[in-house]
């Protein structure tokens, strides 16, 4: 399995963030990753990304519609992510959870919607605070799995990212501890669900992920990536991070 670690821009970047892009690219040239490299700019750069990073590195939406095509004003399809230059699509992220209300039964069927279309899916999950200080942290995010992932999905076409929602954009995160007790569960629950297939399907971290922090949390076992946002804007703190992986 080749980890994975992806820049969620979120609703930052205009043209001139581009620049990021190509002095990621030439690091990467000149040093080649362990691990994928993957951003998810705003969909308005995502063309001019792609002819930017002429496969340098992945890219990818940050949402997808559920539907294929049709009259869903302001909606972006899957298929047109593609078409853009997208290989992966970030699904259920807390942030379209909370701000757009959608539930687990969306999470899945924007999942399918993506592989329709060829791309992989990152699905989001993770507890809130007060879920995690109830004790409850485990048994949300299996609910959360149980509800959103596919019956179908594989190692090839789905990715989890374990975000909780306490450490996203606070600079807190859990403990080592508590980081690998979590995505050892989460592994647990894909192979139980999904068979041995599962043990190669790629479970990333993400939260408050710094240069400072990224050896320690992305060499943490079952870490098998990192999805990281405010730190991914900046081609020199996401390449940091990058090159944190495996190197402890
Ligand atoms: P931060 O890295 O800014 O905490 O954001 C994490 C995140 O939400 C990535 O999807």
């Amino acid at each position: 399995m080749r980890s994975l670690v992806a820049g969620n821009w979120k609703m930052n970047g205009l043209a001139a963030g581009l620049a990021e892009l190509a002095s990621l690219k030439a690091a990467l040239a000149a040093k080649p990753p362990a691990a994928e490299v993957l951003v998810c700019p705003p969909f308005t750069l995502l063309a001019q990304a792609a002819w930017a990073v002429k496969d340098a590195f992945a890219l990818g939406g940050q949402d997808c519609s559920p539907h294929d095509g049709g009259a869903y004003t302001g909606d972006i399809s899957a298929a047109m992510l593609k078409d853009a230059g997208a290989s992966y699509v970030i699904v259920g992220h807390s942030e379209r959870r909370h701000y757009h209300g959608e539930r687990e039964s969306d999470v899945a069927a924007k999942t399918q919607a993506a592989w329709r279309a060829g791309l992989c899916a990152i699905i989001c999950i993770g507890e809130t605070e007060s879920q995690r200080d109830a004790g409850d942290a485990h048994s949300i995010c299996a609910g959360q799995l149980d509800a959103s992932v596919p019956d179908t999905a594989t190692a090839q076409n789905t990715a989890i990212a374990y975000e909780p929602v306490w450490a996203i954009g606070t600079g807190k995160t859990p403990t080592s501890a508590d980081i690998a007790a979590m995505h050892a569960h989460i592994r647990s629950c894909l192979v139980r669900r999904l068979g041995e297939g599962a043990q190669g399907m790629r479970i990333l971290y993400g939260g408050s992920v710094k240069p400072e922090n990224a050896a320690e949390i992305l060499n943490l076992p079952e870490v098998n990536g990192a999805l990281v946002g405010g730190a991914s804007l900046k081609a020199a703190d996401f390449l940091n991070i990058i090159t944190a992986f495996k190197v402890v």
